[in-house]
């Protein structure tokens, strides 16, 4: 069985009532539009921000139909990064499916990307908060600030970890944390602990991505549901290869740096592959990404008591222990 279905499993009734306030929200919204968009946005996700979002804010008292509405701004936001994820990284394989670029095109999946990333804020502005809405607002900011300095670094095999580190926070651990502390703000509790959940989230979210990162690599198509070795091909230097590449100077590079054909790389990424496992780096990065949930869980912990705080930290461990 896949590592931490279980986990998920104890969300079973959240994550429907998640996906009924999604679909409300599109089809309510959108009309003609709402096929490709509920193609994207209803398809089997983790719903993993969102229930941050939800159990942070239970943890913290407040327990409402509203904070279900809240809750899908993150999965919103987050569904519409995907979109545009997808067209950058020429992705055709998502959630065990085809990426609705393969399926209606580059154009349509941007334009939808677009609209879902309104449609959350649509969402948050309904709490009249400037606040709230101001967070989201910056983060959607900083998600794109992160893909642009990826994009930007693409077949740079040069690219130090405190650059990939200063990626994976902007473009991924910066909603994880919006989750987080959107739900103090929401929560209307005092700002010092809105930030320690901001700091929190961050943590989460960096080893969140690290652990995505090596899944591309070490993982199972089946389960992650995204192709494999996707990372390599398109020349995105992640943690296991600026590990692997301090190391040794790989001739495979090379011949990555004069081809760029994403055709021609699955010999690569099976040597990649066999030497991230060998040479211990898979379980660095693990070793890494466990360092940062605990700092997270130093955080979690000093919230008051409850259930949902314990949910809280099965999610955070979920992070690390995850195979999809
Ligand atoms: C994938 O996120 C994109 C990243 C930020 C790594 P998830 O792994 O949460 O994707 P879904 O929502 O479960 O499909
Ligand atoms: C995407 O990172 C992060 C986003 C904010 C969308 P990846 O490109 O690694 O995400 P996947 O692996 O395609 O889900
Ligand atoms: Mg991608
Ligand atoms: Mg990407
Ligand atoms: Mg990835």
């Amino acid at each position: 069985m896949d590592r931490g279905v279980s986990i998920l499993k104890r969300f079973e009734r959240e994550i429907a009532q998640i996906n009924r306030a999604i679909e409300e929200i599109i089809e309510g919204d959108l009309g003609r539009s709402s096929q490709l968009l509920g193609y994207a946005a209803l398809s089997e996700g983790k719903r993993i921000r969102p229930l941050l979002f939800l159990m942070s804010c239970r943890a913290l008292g407040k327990d409402s139909e509203e904070i279900y509405i809240q809750s899908t701004a993150y999965e919103l936001i987050h569904v519409a990064s995907l979109l545009h994820d997808d067209v950058l990284d020429n992705a055709e394989l998502r959630r065990n499916r085809p990426t609705v670029n393969a399926i209606w095109g580059n154009h349509l999946a941007v334009l939808g990307g677009d609209n879902l990333y309104v449609t959350a804020l649509k969402v948050a502005a309904e709490t009249g908060s400037i606040g709230y809405v101001s967070l989201l607002i910056e983060t959607v900011k900083h998600m794109t600030e992160g893909q642009i300095l990826e994009l930007q670094n693409s077949f740079n095999y040069e690219l130090d970890k405190g650059t990939y580190m200063e990626i994976i926070q902007k473009k991924t651990a910066s909603l994880i944390a919006a989750a987080l502390k959107g739900a103090g703000i929401f929560c209307q509790v005092p700002e010092s602990l809105g930030e320690a959940l901001h700091t929190a989230g961050l943590y989460m979210g960096v080893a969140f991505q690290m652990m995505d990162d090596l899944l591309d690599i070490t993982g199972n198509q089946g389960s992650l549901g995204k192709e494999i070795g996707k990372d390599i091909k398109e020349g995105k230097v992640t943690l296991p290869l600026i590990y692997l590449l301090q190391r040794e100077r790989l001739k495979e590079i090379e011949e990555m740096e004069k081809g760029r054909d994403p055709e021609r790389m699955s010999p690569l990424v099976e040597a990649i592959r066999g030497r991230i496992l060998q040479d211990g780096i898979a379980n660095r990065i693990k070793g890494e990404a466990q360092k940062l949930c605990e700092k997270a869980e130093g955080i979690l912990r000093r919230l008051p008591n409850s259930p949902e705080k314990g949910y809280l930290l099965e999610l955070n461990r979920f992070i690390v222990m995850r195979d999809f």
